[in-house]
């Protein structure tokens, strides 16, 4: 729910900083309040006397006494948040926008495709996935980063696949010294969705998915063309379109496609229901 003044953020103390890579950390923030939220939606986090950015959370929404928030570091305010050190009081509003529509992933596979930083939003819906994972046939994570330094969470993905649903597939741009891996944009682990791959992953059933797109704008392009190459239809396929914002709830008319607004509608919005509108890519 939306707090009485959606303009208000409450304040949350900055708990925890974690190195991801580079150029990203995870800030996990304790509201004063538990914020309850559901996997793809966000909030926006306040530097006090500075600004405030939005970001989806990437913890899961099964603690929302403490959240986390993945964020790369790319201009003025997330230069900041880099800066901030465990105990500062930030500030936190939201959440904002619908979330995955995960109660429509019943008896299907998830597809999730994750660009860089990308990989942060999906990871609140591959713990709420995990969280419930009866109700999937499978999840399948595809992952690309520019470099192996800045692949997200390694750490974690033993834990995630641990579940026999679960399967991760990564790739980065070019070869790199010490690297064994695939190479090549994340697209290429999209060739072939429904064979089997070389090391005997068994095919994605392509009629029966869904698919979840996140990360930067020219690589939603590009996926989303090669998943429908591929043969899944627009509706099939969900993208985050993670624009710049401003109110998050509707109001100030900066985040529109078409008659939808990004803050409100989405910010994961159904391929089929916006592709015919100029501005998507
Ligand atoms: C719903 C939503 C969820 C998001 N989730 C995350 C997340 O989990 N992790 C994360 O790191 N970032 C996320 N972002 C992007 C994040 O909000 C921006 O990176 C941030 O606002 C940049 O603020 P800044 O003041 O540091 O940069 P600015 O100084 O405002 O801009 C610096 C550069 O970043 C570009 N930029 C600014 N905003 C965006 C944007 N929304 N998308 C792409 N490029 C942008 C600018 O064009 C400019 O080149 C999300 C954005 C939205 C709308
Ligand atoms: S950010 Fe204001 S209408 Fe979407």
């Amino acid at each position: 729910m939306i707090s009485a003044n959606p303009y208000l953020p409450q304040p949350a103390k900055l708990v925890e900083v974690i190195d991801e890579t580079p150029t990203i950390k995870t800030l996990v923030v304790k509201p004063s309040t538990p914020l309850s939220f559901k996997a793809g939606q966000f909030v926006h986090l306040t530097l006090p006397g500075v600004g405030e950015a939005p970001f989806t959370p990437s913890s899961s929404p099964l603690e929302p006494e403490r959240i986390a928030i993945t964020i790369l570091r790319t201009g003025a305010v997330t230069d900041l948040l880099h800066d901030c050190r465990a105990g500062a009081t930030l500030g936190v509003r939201g959440p904002f926008g619908k979330g995955y529509p995960i109660d429509k992933l019943a008896g299907k596979e998830a597809l999730i495709v994750g660009g860089g930083v990308g990989l942060a939003p999906l990871r609140a819906l591959i713990l709420a996935l995990l969280g419930d994972a009866d109700k999937v046939k499978r999840v399948s994570i595809r992952y690309g980063a520019r470099q192996m330094e800045e692949l997200l969470y390694r750490a974690e993905w033993e834990q995630w696949v641990k579940n026999p649903k679960f399967d991760l597939t990564c790739t980065i741009d070019r070869p790199q010294e010490g690297w064994s891996g695939g190479t090549g944009v994340v697209t290429t682990l999209l060739k072939g969705l429904d064979k089997p791959s070389g090391d005997g992953l068994a095919g994605v059933d392509k009629a029966n998915c869904m698919a979840f797109v996140c990360g930067p704008e020219v690589m939603l392009k590009f996926t989303t063309f090669a998943l429908i190459d591929e043969g899944l239809s627009p509706e099939q396929i969900y993208l985050s379109m993670n624009r710049r914002m401003s109110c998050g709830w509707g109001v100030c008319g900066r985040c529109n496609i078409g008659p939808y607004y990004l803050c409100k509608d989405g910010p994961d919005m159904n391929y089929a229901t916006i592709k015919d509108y100029p501005n998507v890519f």
